[in-house]
């Protein structure tokens, strides 16, 4: 049993923040209890952490970030997606074929995704798996909350990154099949995108799918570039996610489809068939994409929409800086294409970080009771002359804050280094 005292805050929906001032919060076995205005009488002489005026609220949840591009994060951002891959991106991950390349990388990586206060996290490693195998492996030691993929490359590539469909496959299976048990941190299929994957290797993963029960990741009409190469390599395909779903791919786990900026009727009514989700990845898309998703356009069609730092296309772990930019893009949205993209409010964007991002791992991303306790505790955003509601404290940490504003980190309701 661990009680909390201080002001709490979480999502109630889209809309609305759920806010406790000046209150108590049980935990129990790892999981949040209550939370109650008066300690109750049955708590009453127990322990008390408090935590005075500070703000406790969820973990967050990156919905799409590459551990195997921690390095390379700021390098390459004056360029567009192809250029970045072929010159940047692509021969960094290939040194992921040795071990004491991917080693202290991932371990970096996980260290500084738990300083920025995110321990829920969809990732792609490379092709390579043993360095993937570390990498999830790392990721359950820990206690994190993870889909990690061994990402599947077989053409559209330079050969020194890529694989034969029999190799990616044969490579793919090892590692489902070695995590498949894994409690916290599992196994999701990884096609990078459809210009790196034939039709064949597709139509594989999809047995694989099938056989593992295991989930899909991938990037989903990113940009115009991607959108028109998909279907230069898949003809006779309506759509890039119609890929996918032929291949049987979004049939057995969670469906995650980073950026989905150009989608056509035909990508949405596919994605919301299987349920999956849309990830918005603010700083991604401006800095190698060039495209904006329409957040508000996409939620009144029903898409389930979350945050994504896709880092190295992004460059901050932070995911709460994406919630800060997801408002102010969709602010430049709406200025250019008016009628559909009502600008989003911090509630909101706060949301798709959270509760929204959190439900593709189970009760992570809200304090409401029965969610596991994998939370922040916020302070110093105070102002001598104007006081903060909770609200607003948030808020000026996700725009000014950094990671020395997280004063305590509870995973699995235990208190983290
Ligand atoms: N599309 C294919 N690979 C990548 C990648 O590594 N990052 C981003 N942002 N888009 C991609
Ligand atoms: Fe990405």
């Amino acid at each position: 049993m661990n009680i909390f005292h201080g002001n709490i805050l979480f999502s109630k929906n889209s809309r609305e923040l759920a806010v406790y001032e000046d209150s108590y919060l049980v935990a129990d076995h790892g999981k949040v209890e209550g939370i109650y205005a008066v300690l109750p009488e049955q708590y009453q002489g127990a322990e008390i952490t408090d935590y005075g005026s500070d703000v406790i609220i969820p973990a967050f949840s990156d919905l799409h970030v590459h551990a195997s591009q921690y390095v390379e994060r700021g390098l390459g951002m004056d360029m567009l997606l192809s250029d970045w891959l072929n010159q940047y991106t692509f021969p960094q991950e290939s040194r992921f074929a040795d071990m004491n390349y991917a080693r202290p990388i991932y371990d970096a990586f996980i260290d500084d995704m738990i300083r920025h206060g995110t321990f829920h996290a969809c990732i792609f490693a490379t092709i390579h798996r043993e360095a993937s195998s570390y990498l999830i492996r790392r990721m359950e030691e820990r206690g994190l909350y993870g889909f990690v993929g061994k990402v599947n490359m077989n053409t559209g590539a330079p050969d020194y990154l890529r694989e034969t469909v029999e190799e990616s496959l044969l490579e793919t299976e090892r590692f489902l099949d070695e995590f498949k048990d894994n409690k916290t941190a599992k196994p999701i299929i990884t096609p990078r995108f459809a210009p790196t994957c034939s039709e064949d290797l597709m139509k594989g993963l999809g047995t694989l799918s099938k056989k593992y029960h295991a989930g899909l990741q991938t990037h989903l009409v990113e940009s115009r570039w991607e959108a028109e190469e998909a279907m230069r390599r898949f003809p006779g395909y309506q759509c890039d996610t119609e890929i996918y779903e032929r291949a049987g791919l979004m049939d057995n786990g969670p469906v995650v489809g980073a950026h989905f900026i150009f989608p056509s009727e035909a990508d949405i009514r596919i994605l919301n068939r299987h349920g999956g989700f849309a990830v918005h990845c603010p700083d991604a898309t401006t800095n190698i994409i060039a495209g904006i998703m329409g957040v508000s356009a996409l939620q009144s069609q029903d898409v389930r929409v979350s945050l994504g730092t896709d880092v190295g296309g992004g460059h901050s772990l932070g995911l709460y800086t994406q919630i800060a930019r997801s408002v102010q893009l969709s602010k430049l949205k709406w200025f250019y294409e008016p009628e559909q993209n009502k600008p989003i409010a911090f509630p909101h964007a706060f949301y798709l970080a959270t509760k929204a991002g959190g439900s593709v791992f189970g009760n992570v991303g809200s304090l409401e009771k029965g969610y596991v306790f994998n939370a922040l505790v916020i302070d110093g955003m105070a102002d001598e002359n104007i006081p903060l509601t909770p609200a607003q404290t948030v808020e000026r940490f996700c725009y000014i804050g950094t990671t020395d504003n997280i004063k305590a980190r509870y995973l699995n309701g235990r208190l983290i280094g």
